[in-house]
């Protein structure tokens, strides 16, 4: 099998091979009957660390600007021109905020902005919405109007498309290290996600630590993905842009908590690896592999896609909704305003 040719590859102890044929038996039982999923999470034990006031300032700085090469700030991965063609710097002058929030977002998708202006993006955590390039004047001239209005758009000097989607996940690292250093989480969203926002940062500070954590990637993880191989799949990679059969565990791009050390950490390791078009698997599965980072699952804290068809449909019975942080992706406009709606009239008293 080839989780047991890749695993066991120049096997340096036995207590290592010991543990690669768990995992390979576990692997075949669990293909076999039911044995419990493996979790890739749960292999490494407890992935993250949660900062006290105590210890926070004892760490090496999560940012150590200097280890980057010198052309870095014009770098992103191969642009070796990059530049933000439209910045904003809503993190100057105060030295921590608990929460970032940098969102995906298509330079045509003026109304979903503004749905999340309207709805969860509003509170005491920063939202930036990250584009790419746009080949249209006119299209540009308003981008600029809204971000006068605004003062949320951040643009790279790329080009908006699908396969340049890892340029703008790297970007959202890079204005992070360069802009927001004092965030004491980054969450990387897309702009047809519903954030409980509320709820967001009363985990982050009850839950987690309002001193921030370290190495903590936390998302809903997948593992053991093939590499699509079919002309007919949208995801199709070809072996020369991937040549592996599966892909590392990564994170389902649409929300991604990140500690500031693995924003860092990612970073660096983007500047020099060979781009890779899919996103998610890229950042949170490839770099955080390479940066010895493991993901932690979100669980729960997710509402499925049926459950938001439920609480935003015709059968809601009024029911308290529990604290869920994240609705899943692909929702409309007036399920965002919806669940706004619910949140605030039903949150459980804290
Ligand atoms: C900070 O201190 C707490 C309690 O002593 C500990 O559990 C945690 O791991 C420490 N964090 C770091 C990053 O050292
Ligand atoms: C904010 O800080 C960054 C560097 O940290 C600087 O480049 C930028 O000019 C500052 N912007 C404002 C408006 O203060
Ligand atoms: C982005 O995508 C377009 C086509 O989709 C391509 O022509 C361009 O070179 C890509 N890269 C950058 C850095 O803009
Ligand atoms: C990877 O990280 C773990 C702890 O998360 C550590 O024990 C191990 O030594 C690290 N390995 C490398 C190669 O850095
Ligand atoms: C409302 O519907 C949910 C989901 O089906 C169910 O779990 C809950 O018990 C219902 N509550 C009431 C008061 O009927
Ligand atoms: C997203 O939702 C729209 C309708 O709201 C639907 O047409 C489209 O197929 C959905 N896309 C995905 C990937 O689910």
């Amino acid at each position: 099998m080839l989780e047991k040719r890749r695993y066991g590859a120049g096997l340096p102890t036995y207590p290592f091979l010991a543990a690669c044929l768990t995992a390979a038996v576990c692997l075949f039982l669990w293909r076999l009957s039911s044995c419990p999923v493996p979790q890739a999470t749960r292999l490494v034990a407890p992935s993250y660390l949660l900062l006290l006031p105590g210890n926070a300032s004892s760490l090496p700085p999560p940012y150590p600007m200097h280890k980057l090469g010198p052309g870095d700030r014009t770098t992103l991965i191969d642009v070796k021109d990059f530049a933000f063609q439209l910045n904003n710097f809503p993190c100057n002058g105060s030295s921590s905020l608990l929460l970032l929030v940098l969102v995906h977002s298509a330079p045509g998708n003026v109304e979903k902005r503004r749905t999340i202006r309207e709805t969860w993006g509003r509170g005491p955590h920063r939202v930036l919405f990250l584009l790419g390039a746009v080949e249209s004047p006119a299209m540009q001239a308003a981008l600029e109007e809204e971000n006068r209005v605004h003062r949320d758009l951040v643009q790279g000097r790329f080009l908006d498309s699908y396969r340049n989607m890892t340029y703008k996940h790297v970007m959202a690292l890079k204005w992070t290290a360069y802009y927001c250093p004092g965030a004491r989480y980054l969450l990387k969203t897309d702009d047809d996600v519903f954030v409980n926002s509320p709820a967001l940062l009363d985990f982050l500070a009850q839950d987690l630590s309002p001193w921030g954590a370290r190495r903590l990637i936390l998302c809903e993880p997948f593992s053991f993905a093939y590499v699509k191989r079919s002309y007919r799949s949208k995801w199709r990679v070809s072996p020369l842009e991937y040549p592996g059969r599966m892909y590392p565990a990564y994170c389902a791009g649409w929300a991604v908590l990140y500690s500031p050390d693995v924003v860092f950490l990612l970073y660096r390791e983007a500047q020099r690896t060979k781009y890779f078009w899919i996103d998610d698997v890229h950042v949170t599965g490839t770099l955080a592999a390479r940066a010895n980072l493991t993901q932690t699952s979100l669980g729960s804290l997710v509402l499925s896609r049926e459950q938001v068809q439920f609480l935003v449909g015709p059968r809601d019975n009024g029911s308290e909704i529990g604290s869920f942080l994240f609705g899943s992706p692909n929702l409309s406009l007036s399920d965002i305003h919806r669940l706004w709606q619910l949140v605030q009239e039903r949150r459980p008293a804290s």
